[in-house]
């Protein structure tokens, strides 16, 4: 597979990262997903802004950001993806430095990985809904920067998948946060809520979507804390992803939500989502 790294294109067995990389050995860097979809790069923008947002709150000097949509675009058609689903993955650390310290220098020059791999929607899942644990939400506190530290949804996710459970949503002592790689929201009434932004959940771009698309079709949003003892009240529970698009929660942690199938709104959402890409 043909990837970017650092200054060019090449064969991804032709990478060599330093074992010095502050990324390898600190986590100390940030990475984004974006879906594309035959012809384009969906919402490119808004995750650009948040890769910089991320960069600036890590002290991270990266100035090729503007460059990134023309290096996506070649990658896909080196890749022969033109026509396919795809994600993109960009990742940015600090780079290398040594001898090994906490502390970084500023010299340290970051280094970049773009690669894209065909990923198709999951219409199965989408059309049937799927079913969420609960967790306490173990993570740091600003969690609204995108890192490549993800050792608490790595560990999270895996205990769902040894449940046959599709997510964990989390919550920090009785309120609902997000999930592992999803933000979520909850519908009472024709009106969704989801939790507000702050530094306790990542700003997904799709959550951002789904707002304005509530707003453009009418339909009420509320952006305020949710508590767990809440989740019984409400008829629909849906996800929000980049990879995940709107998916329906069926059931969490076996109690089932609604009637148990996909609600209506999240399936208006979810046509109405379609048409944007
Ligand atoms: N995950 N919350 C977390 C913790 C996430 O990791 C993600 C994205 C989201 C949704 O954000 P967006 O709508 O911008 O994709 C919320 C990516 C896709 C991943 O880990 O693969």
């Amino acid at each position: 597979m043909q990837v970017f790294f650092n200054n060019e294109f090449v064969e991804d067995d032709k990478v060599h990262i330093s074992p010095f990389d502050r990324g390898f050995q600190f986590a100390d860097g940030i990475y984004e997903v974006i879906r594309y979809y035959p012809r384009n790069f969906f919402e490119l923008d808004a995750h650009l802004k948040r890769l910089k947002y991320g960069l600036t709150e890590l002290s991270i000097t990266f100035s090729n950001v503007e460059s990134i949509e023309a290096i996506l675009t070649e990658l896909i058609s080196r890749n022969n993806l033109s026509d396919k689903t795809a994600i993109a993955y960009i990742q940015i650390t600090r780079g290398a430095q040594r001898p090994r310290k906490h502390s970084y220098n500023d010299e340290a020059v970051p280094t970049f990985l773009a690669y894209v791999e065909e990923q198709p929607i999951n219409y199965d899942t989408l059309n049937n809904g799927v079913k969420v644990g609960i967790e306490q939400d173990i993570r740091w506190h600003r969690c609204d920067i995108k890192t490549i530290a993800l050792l608490p949804n790595v560990l999270s996710k895996q205990r769902a998948v040894q449940k046959n459970l599709f997510e964990i949503i989390w919550h920090r002592d009785g309120v609902i946060t997000e999930g592992v790689q999803t933000n979520v929201a909850f519908v009472k009434d024709d009106v969704v809520y989801t939790p507000p932004l702050n530094n306790l959940i990542l700003p997904g771009i799709t959550r951002q979507t789904v707002l304005r698309l509530c707003r453009s079709l009418g339909i009420q949003t509320s952006e305020r804390e949710i508590q767990l003892n809440e989740l019984k009240n409400f008829n629909e529970i849906f996800l929000m992803s980049t990879t995940a698009e709107i998916m329906p929660v069926i059931s969490i942690d076996d109690v089932v939500v609604g009637r148990g199938v996909p609600g209506n709104l999240t399936k208006h959402l979810q046509r109405e989502f379609q048409k944007l890409h």
